[in-house]
C-alpha cells in the first residue's frame, strides 16, 4: 500500500499520471455493470463512455438515460465523448445525468468557448477532440482554456479500428506546444490502441489512454487486459522518472 502511495506520488510530480479509460463502446451492452466492474477491478482510472447521434458519426450509441444508469454503478469518473452535432443543446443533461468529463468535437461546433466555459461552470472538466484530418491549428486559440484535448487517432464511428499512425507525430507536436505555452491540457488519445503500441502513443506524450476493444474483446480477461495496459503505463513512467 505504502509503495503504491508513494509511487502515486512519484508519478504526480512527474506532472504525467498515465490513466487508462476503458471504453464500453466494445463492451457488452446487456451486462455493463459486471463489465465495468472487471475493469475498476483491473485498476481503470476513468469510464470512457462514447455518444453517437447518426449524424456527426454514421452509428448512434447511447444518450442521458444510460449515463444516469452508469453513474449508479461506478464511482469512476464518466468520460463522455460527444460525437454529435450540436453538442451545446445536450451538456446539461448529460452533467445531470452524472458525466464529469465532457470532450466535444471542435468539427460539430462553431462556438467552442462558450460551449467549454458552460460546461466548466458546471462544474465538468471540458476537453475538445479532434478527427485524425483536423490540424492543431484549430485548437490554438481555445488550447488554453481546455482541461483536457482528445486526439482521435482513428476516425470516430465504431471501435476495433486501426490506429493511425500519423496520430503519434500529432501527439508530439501537441505535447510541443502544451510545455511551450504552459497550459495545463491533458492529452487524452482514442483509438486503435493495445498493448502492441500503448509505449509508442506515452512517449508521443499521451496522458489519458482510451481502449476499448483491446480490453473488452477479452471478456472475462477484461480485468487482466487493465492490469497489463496499465503495466506497461507504469513501466513508460519509471522509465521517464530516470531520464
Ligand atoms: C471510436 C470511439 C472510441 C472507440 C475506441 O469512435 O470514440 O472510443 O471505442 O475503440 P478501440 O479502442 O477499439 O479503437
Ligand atoms: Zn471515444
Amino acid at each position: 500500500m505504502l509503495r503504491f502511495a508513494l509511487s502515486l506520488a512519484r508519478e504526480k510530480t512527474l506532472g504525467r499520471m498515465i490513466k487508462i479509460a476503458p471504453s464500453i463502446l466494445s463492451a457488452d451492452f446487456a451486462n455493463l455493470a459486471q463489465e465495468i466492474e472487471r475493469v475498476e477491478r483491473g485498476g481503470a482510472d476513468v469510464l470512457h463512455v462514447d455518444v453517437m447521434d447518426g449524424h456527426f458519426v454514421p452509428n448512434i450509441t447511447l444518450g442521458p438515460p444510460v449515463v444516469s444508469s452508469l453513474r449508479k454503478v461506478t464511482e469512476l469518473p464518466l468520460d463522455t465523448h460527444l460525437m454529435i452535432q450540436e453538442p451545446s443543446r445536450y451538456i446539461s443533461e448529460f452533467i445531470r445525468a452524472g458525466a464529469n468529463w465532457l470532450s466535444i468535437h471542435a468539427e460539430a461546433d462553431p462556438h467552442l468557448n462558450r460551449t467549454i466555459r458552460y460546461i466548466q461552470n458546471q462544474g465538468a472538466r471540458a476537453g475538445v477532440a479532434i478527427n485524425p484530418a483536423t490540424p492543431l491549428s484549430a485548437l490554438e486559440e481555445i488550447l488554453p482554456d481546455v482541461d483536457f484535448v482528445l486526439i482521435m487517432s482513428v476516425n470516430p464511428g465504431f471501435g476495433g479500428q486501426q490506429f493511425i499512425p500519423a496520430s503519434l507525430q500529432k501527439i508530439r507536436r501537441l505535447r510541443e506546444v502544451i510545455a511551450s505555452n504552459g497550459c495545463r491540457a491533458e492529452i487524452e488519445v482514442d483509438g486503435g490502441i493495445g498493448p502492441h503500441n500503448l509505449q509508442d502513443v506515452l512517449t508521443a506524450g499521451a496522458e489519458v489512454i482510451v481502449a476499448g476493444s483491446a480490453i473488452f474483446s477479452r471478456g472475462a480477461d477484461a480485468t487482466e487486459a487493465v492490469r497489463e495496459l496499465k503495466k506497461i503505463a507504469n513501466c513508460h513512467a519509471r522509465v521517464v522518472e530516470t531520464a
